[in-house]
């Protein structure tokens, strides 16, 4: 019998994993599909058993349910316990096994192009889920400092906080007292939300060159108005789209045991657009 995979999350009719992981399959003949699987907030824990009942090898997890979902594991790999939230699941005989890989789909990117983070200044815009597996990406790869500024202060000391324990020098600070203090960076990555709705960026990139790597986590709009402020200086850009590319390729490498056929993938992915 063929594998089953599926992604859940409220709202999901426009996740593009279905066409990446699908993709994927067609490349390499693999007798497996994948669907998108609504499940609203309230309902995971039956949603998860009708996913056993199915015997579903494995599952990504998005918005809302990435915390929640901690709670019906029946392991965690040390990325999803770090982290504290959870995007990919194995299902082994009924026994849950969760791993994070968006830590490792951020990184993929600056992988990819040889871009070198150890010893860089960062400056991380917004203090929320995705930001928390990024800190946790900058300090595996041993980031020189990094500057966590946000809306909601408190927000970015918590997260700040969680960045010193686990061996970065890191400090918070709200948002508005960036100004024009980008040239201070090497990295600056906005993992807020804001750029979704075609807003103007939270910050104004006046001081960055075309040295400074920009890299936006919001990948629908293609060309955020931060992305585009970047362009203008001539910056190092990288791209939500590839952040997502990064978690699934990681998730497809888990679950299948083999290279994942990364330009197939890409492929798919930019065709949603
Ligand atoms: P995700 O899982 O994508 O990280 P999240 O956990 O809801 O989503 O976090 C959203 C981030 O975007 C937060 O840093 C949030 O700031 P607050 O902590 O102050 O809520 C930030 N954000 C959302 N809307 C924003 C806005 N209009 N201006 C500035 N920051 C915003």
């Amino acid at each position: 019998m063929g594998k089953s995979f599926a992604v859940i999350g409220d709202p999901i009719d426009h996740s593009l994993s279905p066409n990446i992981h699908s993709a994927a399959f067609r490349e390499l003949n693999l007798d497996a599909s994948y669907i998108a699987y609504r499940i609203p907030v309230g309902e995971l824990e039956e949603g998860v058993e009708g996913l056993k009942k199915i015997k579903i090898d494995g599952f990504n997890i998005t918005i809302p349910h990435k915390v929640e979902m901690m709670k019906y594991l029946n392991k965690m790999d040390e990325s999803c316990s770090l982290i504290g939230a959870v995007n990919t699941v194995t299902n082994k005989d009924g026994i849950l096994k969760g791993y994070n890989t968006d830590m490792d789909g951020f990184l993929e990117p600056f992988k990819k192009k040889k871009l070198i983070i150890e010893n860089k200044k960062v400056l991380l815009l917004g203090a929320g889920g995705a930001a928390r597996a990024i800190v946790a990406g900058f300090a595996k790869e041993k980031a020189k400092s990094i500057t966590i500024a946000n809306r909601t202060l408190q927000n970015a000391m918590n997260l700040s906080e969680f960045a010193k324990k686990i061996g970065l020098d890191a400090n918070a600070m709200k948002i508005e007292d960036v100004k024009e203090s980008s040239k201070d960076y090497d990295i600056i990555v906005n993992a807020t939300s804001v750029g979704l709705k075609n807003e103007p960026s939270v910050i104004s990139l006046e001081g960055i060159n075309e040295k400074t790597i920009v890299y936006d986590i919001v990948y629908m709009p293609m060309n955020t108005d931060f992305i585009k402020k970047a362009k203008a200086k001539n910056a190092v850009i990288i791209f939500g789209y590839e952040m997502l590319l990064g978690q699934a390729v990681r998730a497809f490498e888990i679950w299948h045991g083999m290279e994942a056929p990364y330009n197939a993938m890409k492929k798919a992915l930019l065709g949603g657009f």
